[in-house]
């Protein structure tokens, strides 16, 4: 994330940093699901996909919103680390032809992505704490909480999809 740019000489110009970086990943991710619903073939994994897909919108919104009460504007940098999770999701799910076995791997995908998420949030939110944000904070929580509810369902539907796959 070019953490060691010119540009960042002190905590609040990282924090913006870091929160252009999740504003870069959370439209990524909205890009990316709906094709991860179309290939999903479990109609669990679909309606999960979808679910998290309005959330994650929600997730860009909220992000928003925390730029506004930072008072700077809304923008993104290039996040190299979600563009490569992207990447390899697409190449496994293309490369992969058992229905079950693609369901899993695009489980395993997805959940690299919360994962992502969710380190860059706890991150975000120890930062905004130290800021003196709390209301930034708060509102990356409520993100945060999203991200890891998701990756719990995932991780119960890729039992269940395991199951499948090697039955
Ligand atoms: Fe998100
Ligand atoms: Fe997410």
């Amino acid at each position: 994330m070019g953490l060691f740019t010119k540009d960042i000489k002190n905590m609040d110009d990282l924090f913006i940093h870091q929160l252009k970086d999740i504003y870069y990943a959370e439209k990524r991710i909205v890009g990316t699901l709906p094709k991860m619903i179309d290939k999903a073939t479990s109609s669990e994994l679909k309606q999960g996909f979808e679910k998290h897909l309005n959330q994650t919108k929600n997730h860009v919104k909220r992000v928003e919103q925390v730029f506004e009460l930072h008072g700077v504007a809304a923008d993104t940098v290039t996040c190299p680390a979600i563009d490569g999770i992207i990447r390899e999701a697409d190449e496994v799910a293309s490369d992969v032809d058992n229905k079950n076995v693609l369901d899993a791997a695009l489980i395993a995908a997805a959940q690299a992505v919360e994962h992502y998420e969710i380190t860059r949030y706890g991150t975000l939110i120890a930062w905004a704490k130290e800021l003196g944000a709390e209301d930034c904070a708060d509102l990356l929580d409520q993100n945060l909480e999203e991200e890891k509810e998701a990756d719990e369902k995932l991780t119960r539907l890729a039992e269940s999809s395991i199951n499948r796959a090697v039955a």
